[in-house]
């Protein structure tokens, strides 16, 4: 077990679970609502507890693959869910996933990262998707953290970050929001260049 599986694993067990909203957020609730190609293979890293998975397998996604370097969400997840597919809960770390998506989720994994690894989260996105491929979902759009996660950012520095390798169709601060984080979140949509 390497550093932050066993950094995660603590975090899951001694319930410093603060991200975790208990169900599937407004944003991408209403994202996943107007999408009708129910057999996009849809990717969601980093996606703990996943209600957002959850929501999709429950509305007729099918091809829907949720990774995590810990196993406690993904047996959460599996205990919820009992029909998820166990296949498409992947317990590994997101950089070395080999595989392809037409649509990858983003929801607080970003902010858990050290800022060190987002040139290669950018990078890592971009080998993921198919040709054409999309990166939606949320980023945090205020400072936070300087020495552990969640860490932030701005609009600014997003962009020169994914300009080179997606064209950036929407990045705005989300406007149906969960109340906590109303006005602290850009809702953005990337598509692969
Ligand atoms: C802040 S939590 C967010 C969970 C979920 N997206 C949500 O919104 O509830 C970050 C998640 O990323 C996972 N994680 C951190 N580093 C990872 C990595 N390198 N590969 C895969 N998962 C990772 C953690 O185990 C944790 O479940």
């Amino acid at each position: 077990m390497n550093f932050y599986e066993t950094f995660w694993n603590h975090k899951y067990i001694s319930g410093e679970t603060g991200w975790d909203i208990g169900y599937v957020s407004t944003p991408l609730k209403e994202y996943i609502d107007q999408l009708s190609d129910k057999s996009l293979k849809i990717l969601i890293p980093g996606g703990g507890n996943s209600y957002e998975a959850e929501y999709l397998f429950n509305n007729g996604f099918e091809n829907v693959f949720v990774i995590d370097i810990s196993t406690i969400p993904l047996k959460n997840l599996s205990e919820r869910v009992p029909f998820f597919p166990e296949k498409n809960l992947i317990h590994s770390d997101f950089f070395e996933l080999d595989d392809s998506f037409d649509l990858i989720f983003e929801q607080t994994f970003f902010c858990a990262l050290d800022p060190g690894f987002r040139k290669h989260y950018v990078s890592k996105m971009h080998q993921l998707l198919k040709p054409k491929g999309k990166l939606a979902g949320l980023l945090f759009n205020i400072p936070l953290n300087n020495d552990k996660p969640p860490f932030g950012g701005n609009k600014e520095e997003y962009i020169s970050l994914f300009e080179e390798n997606f064209k950036i169709e929407k990045m705005e601060t989300a406007y149906n929001s969960i109340s906590q984080r109303e006005g602290n979140e850009l809702f953005f949509k990337l598509s692969k260049k």
